[in-house]
């Protein structure tokens, strides 16, 4: 059964909007995670960016202590290893950061930094953590990942879900990102990593996703945390679940 694993960063972006600085504020990621179990997802993902613009430091204790299997997405920084040993999530997913970024914007650069990825990933699963990169679908990268020794990756589905828009969120056929995807999908199993997807997926584009073999997990934040203004979060959660329904693998 594929997973899904919401991201709450952006419950705490509009947190910190009103309440920059001050340590309180609504609304609470932990509040929205537990609801987000409630109604079926099977984790919670949090990124603990270096520059605090949406989780704090003080979110990780708590959400720990909500989360079924908690995902933080960390980048390979020496002081947010620290914080994240402490933190003792199930699994990290490590991501490139900058700080000009909106939102993290591409893959790691697996190949460039294999030996301090290696490190870290190291100190993860000694510490009883999983470790994941993220990454685009891309044959060097997904090799080097395999080499780094981490359980998972997380493949960038951002540039398919650009072609999805650009193509009147209505493709009549599967797009080369797609393509991408899915060869990028059965490289990475094929090597013994196991597979999950995220960035920029939402309920329309979700269905052209199922293509996509081998995937366990799918991490997914704005489109859910957005719908969530309008039908509330538990019921924003229950439409993604439908929408992953039937997945074949
Ligand atoms: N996966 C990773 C590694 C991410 O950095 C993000 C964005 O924080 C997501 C998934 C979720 O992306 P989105 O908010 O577009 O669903």
């Amino acid at each position: 059964m594929l997973k899904l694993g919401v991201n709450i960063d952006h419950v705490a972006t509009l947190r910190e909007a009103r309440y920059r600085g001050l340590g309180f504020g609504e609304p609470d990621p932990a509040a929205a995670a537990k609801i987000c179990q409630d109604a079926g997802a099977h984790g919670i993902t949090a990124h603990l960016r270096e520059d605090r613009r949406h989780i704090q430091d003080r979110d990780l204790g708590a959400l720990r202590r909500v989360a079924r299997r908690l995902n933080l997405e960390m980048a390979n920084a020496r002081e947010i290893v620290s914080i994240v040993l402490k933190a003792r999530p199930d699994i990290v997913c490590i991501v490139p950061e900058r700080r000009a970024e909106v939102t993290t914007e591409g893959g790691l650069d697996v190949a460039a930094a294999e030996t301090a990825l290696a490190e870290t990933r190291k100190r993860m699963n000694d510490a009883g953590i999983e470790a994941s990169l993220f990454i685009a679908p891309d044959e060097k990268q997904i090799d080097a990942a395999a080499r780094v020794g981490v359980q998972f990756v997380e493949l960038h589905t951002g540039a398919f879900a650009g072609e999805f828009h650009s193509s009147g969120d209505k493709p009549a056929t599967p797009g080369a990102e797609l393509e991408r995807l899915v060869a990028g999908a059965r490289q990475a199993h094929a090597l013994g990593l196991r597979v999950n997807a995220g960035h920029g997926l939402n309920y329309d584009n979700l269905p052209l996703l199922h293509r996509v073999p081998h995937l366990v997990e799918l991490n997914i934040g704005h489109s859910i945390v957005s719908r969530s203004v309008s039908v509330g979060m538990g019921t924003a959660v229950r439409e993604m679940l439908r929408a992953m329904e039937g997945y074949q693998g």
